[in-house]
């Protein structure tokens, strides 16, 4: 009899097996335990849908379970040394993940070579991502952080190449990179009615993936401001493998980067505190000449309630998971505004 015991973040069983090895250091149960967690890799190995393309949900949620075998199975040669059985097994479970990573790059090279020769964005890259990755689920309930197979497919199809490691160590209040999840790019794009004079802002913008989806969903131009030269240049690269010259990355400090034509900016909290206070206040200084709309996630979305001259275009999404919108007033509201963060 099989035990089963949780499953990975895309939901894949992981057999107990792998979770709290049952036998004594040394003793024979190592062998069965190890044939066991070889007959749950050719489980994957023979799964011909797998390897088909369009399956990418399901190959998602393989990788998932092999990168979490390979790590225990790594454990294990720690613990127990390198045996043969255990270095066989290792080499086993990568090759599979290797077959199974080869059928997503090649998917991944064909929807670049479509995304770069334009045919595929808007509507069909919305309808190419659902067909492939499932339904986003935007909206309340999710988990604030969590990645999926949507992530794996946005990222796989829009950044090219390995992204860079060495980057500088972030001042105080600078938040290091972190990705937004795709399902809160879609929501945005979905709640936010662009236009198309619009022009979108992601302030701090890692490497480049929300500018860029942006763009590639409604036909604005994007700009991406970065301070992590790294970031910036790996952003700006992406985007021209793309093909795609209205999306611009700008290398720099987001307390100094001229805004003047932006009309929608995003925070994914690229800081706290007192920077987070003066690009706020660049911003308010924008929407005197111009109406801006502002799109926040995650812990800086407090802070950002504080400003009297932004007014929430939905009062349920005020809280630090979801994605909060704002638009600039004229003026500070004079009916005096409270509002509780959940
Ligand atoms: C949480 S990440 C968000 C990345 C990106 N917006 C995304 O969602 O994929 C925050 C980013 O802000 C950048 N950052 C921090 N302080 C900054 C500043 N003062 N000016 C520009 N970028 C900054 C960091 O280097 C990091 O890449």
């Amino acid at each position: 009899m099989r035990f089963w015991l949780g499953c990975t973040a895309r939901g894949e069983m992981i057999p107990a097996v792998f979770v709290e090895p049952p036998w004594a250091e040394g003793s024979c149960q190592l062998y069965n335990a190890i044939c066991e967690m070889q007959a749950s890799i050719e489980a994957r190995e023979n799964r011909p849908v797998l390897f088909a393309e369009a399956n990418f949900c399901e190959r998602s949620s393989a990788l998932d379970f092999l990168e979490f075998a390979i790590d225990r199975i790594e454990g294990l040669l720690l613990r127990e040394g390198e045996t043969d059985a255990l270095t066989n097994l290792q080499r086993y479970a990568e090759s599979v993940r290797t077959g199974l990573e080869a059928v997503d790059e090649a998917l991944f090279r064909r929807l670049r070579g479509e995304v770069a020769s334009g045919v595929c964005t808007g509507d069909a890259l919305r309808r190419r991502i659902a067909d492939l990755a499932g339904p986003a689920t935007p909206g309340g309930g999710q988990p604030a952080e969590g990645y999926d197979a949507l992530d794996a497919l946005v990222n796989g199809i829009l950044l090219e190449e390995s992204a860079p490691e060495n980057v500088g160590q972030p001042e105080p209040e600078m938040i290091f990179y972190q990705p937004t999840p795709a399902r809160i790019v879609l929501e945005m794009v979905e709640r936010m009615d662009f236009r198309p004079d619009d022009i979108f802002y992601d302030i701090g913008s890692g490497l480049g993936q929300v500018a860029i989806l942006v763009h590639l969903l409604t036909g604005v131009q994007t700009r991406g401001v970065e301070i992590e030269p790294a970031y910036a240049d790996y952003a700006r690269r992406c985007a021209e493998g793309l093909n795609l010259p209205a999306v611009q990355f700008i290398r720099g400090d987001a307390r100094t980067a001229a805004y003047a034509n932006g009309s929608i900016f995003f925070l994914y909290t690229p800081f706290t505190g007192q920077m987070l206070d003066q690009v706020l206040e660049r911003l308010r200084q924008v929407s005197t000449r111009q109406q801006i709309r502002l799109c926040t996630f995650g812990p800086c979305t407090p802070q950002v309630d504080g400003q009297l001259w932004l007014q929430p275009l939905d009062q349920t999404s005020l809280h630090e998971n979801r994605l909060a919108l704002w638009k600039s007033t004229p003026a500070p509201a004079p009916w005096g505004r409270t509002r509780t963060i959940r």
